[in-house]
C-alpha cells in the first residue's frame, strides 16, 4: 500500500462511487421492505466483508428485522478462494420457521454461501434468500443464485466498501479494481 496513506491511489479504477453505492443500497432496502411486508426477517451479516453494506442496508429497511452476525472465511490473505469455508463464528439464533436474508459483500465462486445456506436449511429456516452488494455470476463453481444484487461486477479483484485484500482497503468508501502491482510479485 502507498506509504503516504492515499489508499485510493492503489486502485486501477473506481467501479462504483460512494454516491452510486448509497443509491443502490437505498433502493435495495426499499425493495426488501416491500417484498417482506408484514414479516420479521432474520438478517445475517457475513463478516467481515459485508459489514459496511449491512449497516447501510438495514437503515433502509422499514421492518422489525433481527440482526445476526457470523464470521466466515475462505480467502485467507490471498486473491483467490481456498474453497474451504471456515466458520470462524456462528450464530446461535434459532432460525426454525424464520425468513432469513443472508447479506454478503460479494458472491464469487459461491462456495461460502453454498456451505452456509445448506447449514441454515438443515436448521429448518422457512426461507433463505441471498442479498449481495456485488455478484460475479460467471465465476460460479457451485449451483447458487443471488436473489438481490446491487451490481454485477467484471472478473477483476475488487476492494473497498468492506471488501479487502489482506484485510486492508475495507474502509474505502468506493469499490474499485485493485492495481495488480499491489499483489503480484515484481
Ligand atoms: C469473501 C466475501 C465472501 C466470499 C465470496 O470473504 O466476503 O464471503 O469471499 O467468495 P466465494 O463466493 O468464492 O466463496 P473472505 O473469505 O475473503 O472473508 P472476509 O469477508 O472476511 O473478507
Amino acid at each position: 500500500m502507498s506509504q503516504d496513506g492515499k489508499m485510493r491511489d492503489d486502485l486501477q479504477c473506481v467501479l462504483y462511487t460512494s454516491e452510486q453505492i448509497q443509491e443502490a443500497v437505498a433502493s435495495m432496502g426499499e425493495r426488501i421492505t416491500k417484498d417482506y411486508a408484514g414479516k420479521s426477517p432474520v438478517m445475517i451479516c457475513i463478516l467481515k466483508g459485508a459489514s459496511l453494506f449491512f449497516c447501510d442496508l438495514i437503515r433502509h429497511i422499514d421492518l422489525p428485522v433481527r440482526c445476526e452476525f457470523v464470521i466466515l472465511s475462505s480467502y485467507q490473505d490471498g486473491v483467490s478462494t481456498t474453497g474451504r469455508v471456515r466458520i470462524v463464528q456462528d450464530t446461535d439464533c434459532d432460525v426454525t420457521g424464520k425468513d432469513v436474508l443472508i447479506v454478503e459483500d460479494i458472491v464469487d465462486t459461491g462456495f461460502t454461501l453454498h456451505t452456509f445456506s445448506k447449514m441454515l436449511a438443515i436448521r429448518n429456516a422457512a426461507s433463505i434468500k441471498i442479498v449481495t452488494l456485488l455478484d460475479k455470476p460467471h465465476r460460479r463453481k457451485v449451483d447458487l443464485k443471488s436473489d438481490y444484487v446491487c451490481f454485477e461486477v467484471p472478473d477483476a479483484f475488487v476492494v473497498g466498501y468492506g471488501l479487502d485484500y489482506a484485510d486492508k482497503y475495507r474502509n474505502l468508501p468506493m469499490v474499485g479494481v485493485l492495481d495488480p502491482k499491489i499483489y503480484e510479485p515484481a
